[in-house]
């Protein structure tokens, strides 16, 4: 009978994993274990289970929500993951002025699940990477814009000017207690592809603009590096953008030279921005000294940025 339990759960393990995120091949002479939040259906997520497979390595999307605490610690009982990431969170829909309507749910997936799953992963002794926000500052008198001087790790958020960024900057708090960590600040991250939550293709959809230089993160060049990070059991809080920093404006540039020789773009001021959004929106530069003394090559974002419109313009052409 044992024998029979024993066989009928290897077989539903191999099942359950070829029916969510597909297991990986294992010529990976030592693969591992992820499990990933927001893998099944999340922008970050789908992006990381497959850079996951590419390596061969053992991948779950999770099954369980955020804040049901249970669900999480039957998942990871069941699964014994090496790794968890976590790509999950409310961002809203069609943007995050939709949890300015929706605070409770807001902070009950960024706040109070994000904070189940740490803790759980905690008291099972298991690693998680969780993807956050550096969207919790903007440029004052003492980082002014174009200085060059960025907001490090351990400066004070600054930025409240959203739910969104209020959870995300309890949560960031919380989570440097927690010694099973590793979070990672990202800012408009950028894609070679024009997948609608892509910076690019969002503003190039704006009817109108502001125009304004701010840290941001090529996923192209920093979730393989998230991916290493998290095997090298790096933890703590780390500004997770390309250095330097890039405006709208020379984004939209770059987006006629490569894609549409006809576009054309408007630009108006913060305060009409304002006039016609529910959140206000984050303009900052992070500093990423801390980030650039594990990974030295990470290429400066206007480097980048030509890369990924080479690659769009590729892909474009192909379509
Ligand atoms: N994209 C950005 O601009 C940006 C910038 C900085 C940081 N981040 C952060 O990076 C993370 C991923 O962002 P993204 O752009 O990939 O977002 P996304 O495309 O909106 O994906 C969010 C994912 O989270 C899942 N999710 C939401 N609430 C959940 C809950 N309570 N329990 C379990 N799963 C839940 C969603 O699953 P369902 O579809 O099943 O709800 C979805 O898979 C988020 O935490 C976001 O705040 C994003």
């Amino acid at each position: 009978m044992g024998y029979l339990w024993r066989s009928f759960f290897k077989i539903f393990i191999v099942l359950f994993v070829f029916s969510t995120c597909h297991a990986s091949d294992t010529d990976n002479t030592n693969p591992k274990t992820f499990l990933v939040f927001g893998g099944k259906t999340g922008w970050i997520g789908q992006k990381l289970v497959a850079l996951l497979q590419e390596q061969n390595q053992i991948v779950f999307c999770a099954e369980s929500r955020l804040e049901n605490r249970e669900e999480i610690e039957r998942e990871i009982v069941k699964i014994q993951p090496d790794f968890i990431i976590n790509a999950a969170g409310v961002t809203g829909r069609p943007n995050v002025d939709w949890c300015e309507d929706n605070k409770q749910a807001t902070i009950r997936a960024n706040i109070l699940g994000a904070l189940n799953l740490a803790d759980v992963a905690y008291l099972h002794n298991i690693h998680v990477t969780n993807f956050g926000t550096g969207c919790i500052y903007q440029y004052d008198s003492t980082h002014p814009m174009g200085s060059g001087i960025g907001f490090k790790e351990e400066d004070a958020p600054n930025f409240e000017g959203s739910i969104y960024s209020k959870t995300k900057i309890f949560l960031d708090k919380m989570l440097l207690v927690y010694p099973n960590v590793l979070n990672l600040r990202l800012r408009m991250p950028i894609s070679s592809d024009l997948h609608p939550r892509n910076f690019i293709t969002k503003i190039s959809r704006y009817q109108k603009v502001v125009n304004i230089p701010n840290s941001m993160t090529v996923l192209d060049d920093l979730l393989p590096i998230a991916i290493e990070m998290t095997e090298m059991g790096v933890k703590g809080t780390y500004n997770f953008t390309n250095p330097g920093t890039i405006s709208h404006n020379e984004i939209l540039a770059l987006y006629k030279q490569y894609v549409d020789p006809q576009f054309v773009w408007q630009n108006f001021t913060v305060e009409e921005q304002n006039a016609i959004l529910k959140a206000q929106r984050s303009n900052n530069e992070l500093d990423v000294t801390k980030l650039l003394q594990l990974f030295p090559d990470i290429p400066h974002i206007q480097d980048s940025m030509h890369n990924v419109f080479k690659k769009i313009q590729l892909g474009h052409v192909g379509n």
